[in-house]
């Protein structure tokens, strides 16, 4: 009788198992996948922790043989080196998560050769030169799978209220979010942009479905080397058809409430890892302070704020706000001179638009931008002008106000923003796999 071919024999039967789902195993012989991330040893123990993407996992050998193959083995592996490891799983309280590993077999796919990022401080250039291994460290690992949860908990919370997800394109041939952010691009012999907003396109979708959200990359040349921009972001656009303002800003403060409860109840060992005070995101309760710009610019002004009348909202503000209120807080009625040109005027005061910016507490600033539209389509042809934007490519636009205009609201979240603030983190630059800076595109 002939042998089975190398590859058919199977040499381990032991269950290959993620290091989260480790506790389910408790008692049986595991196979775990992963990269070594320290090790240590103490007399006659070695003790090997390893990450496999869901985990980190204690790994320990006891032998009293000094040159035991295990040990000689274990002597070989640096951090970030690949391998599979074996063993029964047992309950441990001092290892992290509570459980370890009884080390019998180790396999090397790889032994990595002087891994950059070391346990010493690195310089942050350093680090975001080196993001596509940064992306490994606890840290950023925890912003990132809070990240995954808040994204979660915006398409659970849309897709259970029975909004339609709506995608919209990438490559636009207007202006949504003004001239100036514009990305320029090629599109065969005509020029085209990169989106802004779906919001334009949000609006039509909505006459067709009646309430839809769109989820994507929005790009905006931000010339401004700030904490808060990125170049490429992602924005949840919801938009409602006969939806006032007031409805508007119920449903942002269902979301931002909601996505917060979500991330308390289940990223608390992220946040743990990232030493985030969870009691500021604990008061995020509804409703929202609510207050006018003109009421806010003169409290402003009494907390030290340079700001004039008419100025937009800046840095200095969104921190300022933090000595006001202890939870996020929505602020309406801004001047027309300061928003985009779809914005609806207030109906006494037609030098204000009905908008709405909801910043977050502890000054992380406005994480949701919106309002209600102009659905008259004199007044709307009549801002187009204003604005000196061309009529051609608002046709479409023009025409939903055409057949059948209602009043009709809507608004952007950024995720960044959101994850920015949920994890504590001073730069938005962290909250994303791959940040686009200003000053940076690589890796
Ligand atoms: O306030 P914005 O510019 O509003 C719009 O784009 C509307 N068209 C959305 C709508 O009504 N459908 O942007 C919305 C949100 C901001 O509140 C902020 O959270 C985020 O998008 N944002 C950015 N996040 C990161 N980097 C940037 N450069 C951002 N610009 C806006
Ligand atoms: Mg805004």
């Amino acid at each position: 009788m002939t042998a089975p071919p190398a590859c058919l024999i199977i040499p381990h039967v032991m269950k290959w198992v993620y290091i989260e789902d480790i506790a389910a195993h408790a008692g049986q012989s595991v196979e775990i996948r992963g990269w070594v991330y320290n090790k240590r040893s103490s007399g006659k123990v070695r003790f090997l922790l390893v990450r496999d993407g869901t985990g980190l996992l204690q790994a320990t050998h006891f032998s009293a043989e000094k040159d035991h193959p295990l040990f000689e083995m274990f002597d070989r592996l640096t951090q970030e080196s690949s391998v599979v490891i074996r063993g029964a799983v047992r309950e441990e309280k001092r290892a992290p998560g509570g459980f370890e590993l009884e080390l019998e077999e180790i396999d090397i796919l790889q032994v990595a050769q002087d891994y950059p990022i070391t346990p010493k401080e690195h310089s942050t250039p350093f680090l975001m030169a080196n993001r596509h291994l940064w992306l490994r460290s606890q840290k950023q690992h925890a912003v990132l799978e809070v990240r995954a949860e808040v994204i979660r908990a915006i398409r659970n919370f849309f897709d259970s209220r029975k909004f339609r997800l709506m995608d919209t394109p990438i490559l636009t041939p207007s202006a949504c979010e003004g001239t100036t952010t514009l990305f320029e691009t090629q599109y065969f012999d005509q020029k085209a942009y990169l989106s802004q907003s779906g919001q334009l396109y949000n609006e039509a979708t909505a006459m067709a479905f009646g309430k839809v959200y769109c989820f994507g990359p929005t790009f905006r040349a931000e010339r401004s080397k700030t904490r808060k921009h990125l170049i490429e972001f992602w924005m949840v656009e919801p938009e409602v058809a006969f939806a006032e303002l007031e409805d508007i800003i119920e449903l942002g403060t269902d979301l931002v409430v909601d996505i917060v409860g979500r991330v308390l109840e289940n990223r608390r060992r992220e946040l743990d890892i990232l030493e985030r005070d969870t009691a500021p995101l604990a008061k995020v309760r509804k409703p929202f302070p609510k207050m006018s710009y003109e009421e806010i610019v003169p409290r402003l002004k009494e907390k030290g704020s340079a700001i004039q009348p008419g100025d937009d909202l800046g840095a200095p503000e969104e921190s300022l706000l933090a000595e006001l209120f202890d939870t996020p807080v929505c602020i309406t009625h801004f001047p027309a001179a300061i928003k985009a040109f779809y914005m609806q005027p207030a109906p006494s005061r037609p030098d204000l638009v009905l908008g709405v910016d909801f910043m977050a507490s502890e000054g992380y600033g406005e994480i949701i931008g919106g309002g209600q539209r102009i659905h008259d389509p004199g007044l709307l042809e009549e801002k187009l002008r204003e604005h000196n934007l061309p009529r051609e490519p608002y046709a479409w636009y023009l025409d939903l106000r055409k057949f059948g205009s209602v009043p009709h609201s809507g608004f952007g979240m950024g995720v960044e923003r959101m994850v920015s603030w949920m994890c504590g983190t001073k730069h938005i630059r962290e909250t994303i796999p791959f940040p686009r800076l200003l000053y940076r595109i690589y890796p």
